[in-house]
Order: C-alpha cells, then sequence, then structure tokens
C-alpha cells in the first residue's frame, strides 16, 4: 500500500519527499514583464511550508508569442532567471521541490497582451489566427527546450510541459482542427509528432538530474480517447518523461458519453506499463481520503489544487490525520488572503469562479 508521506523515485532528478503536488494554478501574479513577484513568491513558498512535495508553478510563457493572461509567469528571456533563482532556492530550503509548467497559448494566445500575431497549428479567417510553418513549428519545439534549460539553469528541479486544457501542445492533438498536412497532423501518428518532439527536445537539453513532467487532458478539446491512451503508453515507453499528470478535473469522471458502470478516464490509463514514470492525477481531490483512494487505486502522486488554495497546509495536514479534509467553498476574500493570495490573485479566482467565493 502507498502512503501519502512515501517518498517518490523518479527516473530523472532528486526524488520527492512525498506524494502531493501543488497543482499548476494561473495567479497573475507576476509583474508585467514575466519577472516573479514578491506575492506570487509568497503563496508557492507557503504551500512548501505547507508540506507539499513538489510545488508546480503556474502556467509559464515559453516565447512571448504564447502570453494568455496579464501577469502571467515568463520563462521566455534571461530576464526571467533572478526571479526564478530566487523561486528554486526559496523552495528548496524548506526540503520541498520546484517545477515550472512550461507553456504556450497558441490560437488561445492574446495579442494585446504580447504584441505578438497569434499563430496556431490552423488558420482561422474568423479571428485572424494565421497557422505557423513547419519552420515555426519546429522554433517553438526549440523555443520549449530553451525555457527548460533556463528552468535547469535557475536551480529549478524539473519542468512540467503544459499539454491539457486546448492550449498549444494540445492543439496539435486536436482531431477537429488540426489538419495540418507537413507531417504535423491529419492522423493521430502527426498529431502526436509535436509533442513527443517538445519531452525529446526537453530530454536532449537538460541533465539527469533535472526531471521532465507532462501534462495532457484526455478528453474534449477535440482529442480522441483512444488516441489518449495510444500516445501515453508510446510516451512511457520512450523514457523521455519523469512524470506524468493527467489533468481529468474529476479524478472518478466516466469519458463523455460513456454509460454508467463504464470504466472511468482513470482507469483507461492505470494498467498501462509504467517504464519507471510516476503517473499523476488531478481534479476534486480536497481530503487525505480522496488522495489514498487514488494511490490505492494505483495513481502515484496527487495533484491538489482548489483545496491548496483553501489550506496553504493541506500536504502536512492530510499526511498526519488521514480524516483530513479542506476547509469547504465557498470561502472569504479575507480567508484567501490569509491563505496567502496577492491581491490579483483574489481578484483572478472571485472573477473566474465567484460561486467558490463569499460576499
Ligand atoms: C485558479 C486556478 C488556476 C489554474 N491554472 C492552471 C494552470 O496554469 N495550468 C494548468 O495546467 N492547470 C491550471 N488549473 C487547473 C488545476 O491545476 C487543477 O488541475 C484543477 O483545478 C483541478 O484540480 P482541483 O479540483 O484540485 O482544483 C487551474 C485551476 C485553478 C483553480
Amino acid at each position: 500500500m502507498t502512503n501519502l508521506s512515501d517518498p517518490m523515485v523518479l527516473r530523472h532528478g532528486r526524488p520527492l519527499p512525498n506524494r502531493l503536488i501543488l497543482a499548476p494554478m494561473t495567479n497573475q501574479q507576476s509583474h508585467a514583464n514575466g519577472t516573479l513577484s514578491a506575492d506570487e513568491l509568497s503563496w508557492l513558498v507557503a504551500r512548501a511550508e505547507g508540506g507539499f512535495g513538489l510545488l508546480q508553478t503556474a502556467a509559464a510563457y515559453v516565447h512571448p508569442a504564447g502570453q494568455v493572461w496579464p501577469g502571467q509567469l515568463g520563462i521566455s528571456s534571461d530576464e526571467h532567471l533572478p526571479g526564478l533563482e530566487r523561486l528554486a532556492a526559496a523552495i528548496s530550503a524548506t526540503g520541498a521541490r520546484s517545477s515550472v509548467q512550461l507553456h504556450h497559448g497558441g490560437v488561445r494566445a492574446e495579442k494585446a497582451l504580447s504584441g505578438h500575431a497569434v499563430v496556431g497549428p490552423w488558420n482561422d479567417a474568423q479571428t485572424g489566427v494565421r497557422g505557423m510553418t513547419t519552420g515555426e513549428v519546429q522554433q517553438v519545439v526549440e523555443d520549449f527546450a530553451a525555457a527548460a534549460a533556463r528552468a535547469e539553469k535557475a536551480g529549478v528541479d524539473g519542468i512540467e510541459v503544459h499539454g491539457g486544457h486546448g492550449y498549444l501542445v494540445g492543439q496539435f492533438l486536436d482531431a477537429s482542427n488540426n489538419l495540418r498536412q507537413d507531417g504535423y497532423g491529419t492522423d493521430p501518428t502527426g498529431r502526436a509528432r509535436f509533442v513527443k518532439e517538445v519531452v525529446h527536445s526537453i530530454r536532449e537539453r537538460t541533465g539527469p538530474d533535472f526531471h521532465i513532467g507532462l501534462r495532457l487532458s484526455v478528453e474534449r478539446y477535440g482529442l480522441v480517447l483512444t488516441d489518449m491512451v495510444h500516445l501515453v503508453s508510446e510516451l512511457l515507453a520512450s523514457g523521455d518523461i519523469d512524470i506524468l499528470d493527467l489533468s481529468l478535473w474529476d479524478v472518478a469522471k466516466l469519458p463523455a458519453n460513456a454509460p454508467e458502470g463504464s470504466r472511468t478516464l482513470l482507469e483507461h490509463f492505470l494498467e498501462l506499463p509504467r517504464n519507471g514514470t510516476a503517473l499523476g492525477v488531478a481534479g476534486h481531490l480536497a481530503s487525505a481520503s480522496d488522495v489514498q483512494r487514488v494511490l490505492d487505486q494505483g495513481a502515484d502522486l496527487a495533484y491538489i489544487g482548489k483545496a491548496a488554495i483553501a489550506d496553504h497546509a493541506f500536504a502536512r495536514r492530510a499526511i498526519a490525520d488521514p480524516g483530513y479534509r479542506a476547509p469547504s467553498f465557498p470561502v472569504t476574500r479575507d480567508h484567501l488572503r490569509s491563505e496567502k493570495l496577492g491581491e490579483s490573485f483574489v481578484t483572478y479566482f472571485a472573477t473566474n469562479w465567484p460561486q467558490l467565493l463569499e460576499n
């Protein structure tokens, strides 16, 4: 039986001290140029002190053209290095590990923020999005690799490629829209090529002490579940990734339109040979028993999102008390402030999840 407090040895990089990971959460607290702010540092360090074994940053853009949110963290330039160094050192001092989530918005990027034309795998005359040339696709693969190398230089323990939720990496996997004819689209092999090249080029550019994670959605966003199962099994076999993070929004969810009693989304992935890669899951984990249940099912790691907003010390408390449950939502703005969310994060949260906030 796996316990929440068990360390996790990864294929590459320092072992994780326990099974609880702070899920990546956009918080709009960075400076306008993407450098780390004191508020963002304090939000993450509070969770490191609160017992999480691995602290995942918010989605950080690997190129300015990929920026989606104001106040988004950047990792596209050496001007971002000093902040990332401070982050790595502060988290390491608590005994926890750190990881930057590497992101590019693709067709969902915001020109008004970045000043760059919006590009993605396909053209969209209505929105003015331009399909990337093959050369541009290969340049973005390089941008991901350069960002990972920057994270390693800063002393961060690893990265997670954001392949979930319909951003650029996920757009390449989109069977409805990615009809590229240049080997990066059209069929399952073509659609999978971009993400495989991204993780492979990161592996080539970083050392054996640096871990590589990949977050994937497995349905919606134009994804085909059977193709995703196949892709995951190939990625696990390749040895290029150390952590696979399945973003399920609800770990007990059935595939869309599946009849009651069908296998859950998670169950489609649990039995694939892992080849030493750790399998993590995210979605509605709000208590020690929720986490224990997914570990008992066979997951290796649990990503905690909203429950870690509600309680910075979720990990420490869940490890100490099998009956622990995070404070339930809605919570007050003052509660969020006392949990070390800065004003920008409080506003972002209130705007996007108004039902979780008490007025
Ligand atoms: C405020 C907020 C910001 C988020 N930002 C990101 C993000 O930057 N990258 C990402 O992959 N997921 C993001 N997510 C999704 C979470 O990582 C997590 O997968 C999701 O909230 C489900 O887990 P939970 O039920 O424990 O909250 C965000 C979620 C929240 C609530």
